[in-house]
């Protein structure tokens, strides 16, 4: 049973942590919350050791408190479980619950997640304080969700202990059907001497001194994902017990420097998803990567809305050097997400830490207090998600499928592959930048999803493949849709045993090619590429670009060049190739293009596939993104060039922001800023 997050409109908050701050701040916590339009706060997230002063002693009283004083003013809660932080108490006593690394090192306690996540000590007193709570509040009238633990995985996603070592075993007896020998199969163990005869003999991955077998470490990392999701799962169930009506959460990390949990496998296990997301202060362009994000995670939650459930309002604590917004950027950021299908928008934290770890982070009220930019725009941003409560339950529209898949990513970053320059991310972002400046809907998709969605496939890194995904994909476009992939895909299967017969294996023959031997490019090396690519749109304007990262001995076998190398050792040899499929296609892109080169291509793909951006005739720096409702489309238009501009719309419409009747046809998006337009669709 799916339960619906029952608070009106969209939901506005944050993490709220009273606990830490004597209770006269409270009064004033509340009725600021009042003053910004905050309806949903996050609490007891890391409230185990107050509310568990010693084992099996609790002490409620606070929280009751907590939850009283948000319910009479009007404040929903999403209550968390606070197991992602035991206290010092349980680690005296339980010692063997603390991870250990990868080296043997055991970590002690005294900052967060500093347990094992195998270790039946930490599960049975999680499960214990969540039942008890769960029992506690089922029935409170604040409480509308429970938020299950914290970023499952953020700092303890393996840990490499003798007792994490019998639950791996556990689970490869499981997936190998408890068949030893289909195991030393899976894994290639004849080579160099790693036959295994007893099941006690296997070992989480620990740090050894030549590489490890990749498949090994490739079902570990399936692994600790799956252990972890356990853990979630029976959180989930005695909550469920407790209160079967409302709904449940965890607060996802799909963002660019994690990647430890195969969120596929989580997502269906929770009535709402919700998401946490941070910014690069390195990444001149972040608001590519909230998009992109916000499209993985609404793709996650099966087209439906979902939360955002973190992010911050100015700088974090945790880069190297963390820079705060520019003027406007949190309004960008934050609709920007709602853009991408959020139906509310919360931060890590309400009120800026005086102490403790995260005492540099920033919050929706910062340390300097009300008579600060931050709290003017976190008063600003209420407003305006008041105004667009008729957005929620509004669906995305795309045409257009990015494969993406947490197996095939643990893959392609094995060691000791062709080239560590090939990273997933990376990839899939560089293919992703050019049809989000060009406002084209996005979806992402496992390899095995039903696409007859989709009039687009793109699959710009898909190392390893099942035979099931594969088939999939190259059915999709042997039916006529049109089917893009970037080089070293399709290279192995799910064992990471490598395709026979020549590259990229699985897809070989749907692309018509066939390559004998890869050449991999050195950092910052590149190659010349001729023929039809970005026809005079290359960079230098004479249809030549560059291919960087990878180049392979492509053979033509039923395909055309669409591309070829013009120099070093492969010159003549195709980079970019097409083969048609009755009304489809499939591309293979062989090289990385330079960022103009594949922004081209990619255009005469998408043109040849018939998708069209969401609105046209967007100038460059608005990013236009769509949502669907019942009677109406809601169009977003965010400006990040700071120029703004005049666009046209459907008569009828109203920019919800202002209020505005748009009766000239037209709809002003300042600079630096974002217009929200209800466009009335006969559907
Ligand atoms: C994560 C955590 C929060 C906080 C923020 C800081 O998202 O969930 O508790 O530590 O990071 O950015």
């Amino acid at each position: 049973m799916s339960r619906e997050l029952n608070v009106p409109g969209l939901a506005y908050g944050g993490d709220y942590n009273p606990e830490q701050w004597p209770e006269e701040v409270w009064a004033e916590d509340v009725r600021l919350m009042g003053e910004a339009g905050v309806n949903m706060v996050s609490v007891n997230i890391f409230s185990w050791a107050l509310l568990e002063p010693s084992e099996g002693v609790y002490d409620f009283a606070r929280l009751d408190r907590v939850l009283d004083l948000l319910h009479a003013h009007g404040i929903a809660a999403d209550l968390a479980t606070p197991t992602a932080a035991p206290p010092a108490w349980f680690f005296r006593a339980y010692p063997d619950a603390l991870p250990v690394d990868s080296g043997g090192r055991r970590l002690s306690y005294g900052s967060r997640q500093t347990f094992c996540p195998s270790s039946p000590a930490y599960r049975e007193a999680a499960l214990r304080i969540a039942r008890v709570l769960g029992e506690r509040y089922a029935d409170h009238p604040a409480v509308v969700m429970w938020h299950v633990h914290n970023e499952y995985g953020c700092h303890n996603a393996e840990c490499y202990c003798d007792t994490s070592a019998q639950a791996f075993r556990r689970w490869l007896r499981e997936r190998y059907g408890d068949d030893l020998a289909a195991l030393n199969h899976a894994w290639g163990t004849a080579f160099w001497s790693q036959w295994y005869y007893d099941w006690d003999e296997i070992l989480p991955p620990r740090a050894t001194g030549a590489v490890p077998n990749p498949t090994h470490r490739l079902d570990w990392r399936r692994f600790c994902s799956d252990e972890l999701l356990a853990l979630c799962k029976a959180e989930r169930a005695v909550l469920a017990e407790a209160a079967p009506a409302l709904p449940a959460t965890t607060n996802f990390m799909v963002m660019y420097n994690f990647d430890a949990l195969d969120y596929w496998r989580w997502a269906p296990e929770l009535d709402v998803v919700s998401n946490d997301h941070y910014l690069r202060s390195t990444d001149p362009e972040s608001e590519i990567d909230i998009a992109m994000s916000g499209d993985v995670v609404r793709s996650l939650a099966g087209g439906r809305p979902w939360l955002l459930m973190e992010h911050s309002t100015g700088a974090v604590n945790w880069q190297p050097v963390n820079r705060a917004k520019g003027p406007g950027e949190l309004r960008r950021n934050a609709l920007a997400h709602v853009a991408r299908g959020a139906d509310g928008i919360a931060y890590f934290q309400w009120r800026a830490a005086k102490a403790g770890a995260e005492q540099w982070h920033s919050a929706m009220l910062p340390h300097a207090g009300t008579d600060s930019v931050i709290w003017r725009d976190v008063v600003q941003l209420g407003t305006d998600l008041r105004a667009l409560a008729e957005v929620r339950g509004a669906v995305g529209t795309a045409e257009t499928a990015i494969v993406w898949d947490w197996d095939a990513r643990w893959a392609l970053e094995l060691p000791s592959q062709p080239s560590e320059e090939v990273r997933y991310l990376d990839l899939v972002r560089s293919w992703y930048e050019p049809l989000w400046r060009a406002g084209v809907a996005v979806d992402f998709v496992r390899p095995d999803a039903d696409l007859s969605a989709y009039r687009l496939v793109l699959a710009p890194s898909l190392y390893l493949v099942d035979d099931a995904g594969a088939a999939n994909l190259t059915g999709f476009a042997q039916r006529g849709g049109t089917l893009a992939v970037g080089f070293h895909s399709g290279a192995v299967d799910e064992n990471c045993h490598v395709r026979l017969g020549g590259y990229p294996g699985a897809f070989r023959e749907t692309l018509g090619v066939r390559t004998d031997e890869l050449f991999p490019l050195l950092p910052g090396e590149s190659v010349g590429l001729s023929g039809g690519v970005g026809e005079d749109r290359g960079r230098d304007g004479g249809g030549s670009g560059t291919g960087s990262v990878w180049s392979e001995r492509v053979r033509l076998a039923g395909a055309e060049a669409v591309a070829s190398y013009t120099n070093g050792p492969l010159t003549g040899v195709p980079a970019v190739t097409r083969q048609g499929h009755g009304t489809g296609a499939a591309w293979y892109l062989a090289t990385l293009p330079d960022p103009d080169t594949l922004a081209a291509l990619l255009e005469r793909i998408r043109e040849e596939a018939g998708v069209r951006p969401v609105a046209e005739g967007v100038p460059e720096g608005i990013e236009a993104v769509r949502r669907r409702g019942a009677d109406a489309d809601y169009l977003f238009l965010i400006d990040h060039g700071g120029v703004g501009a005049d666009l046209p719309v459907a008569a009828d419409s109203v920019e919800l922001l202002t209020g505005e009747r748009l009766t000239a046809g037209t709809v002003t998006v300042p600079p630096g800023g974002v217009a929200v337009v209800r466009e009335v669709v006969a559907r």
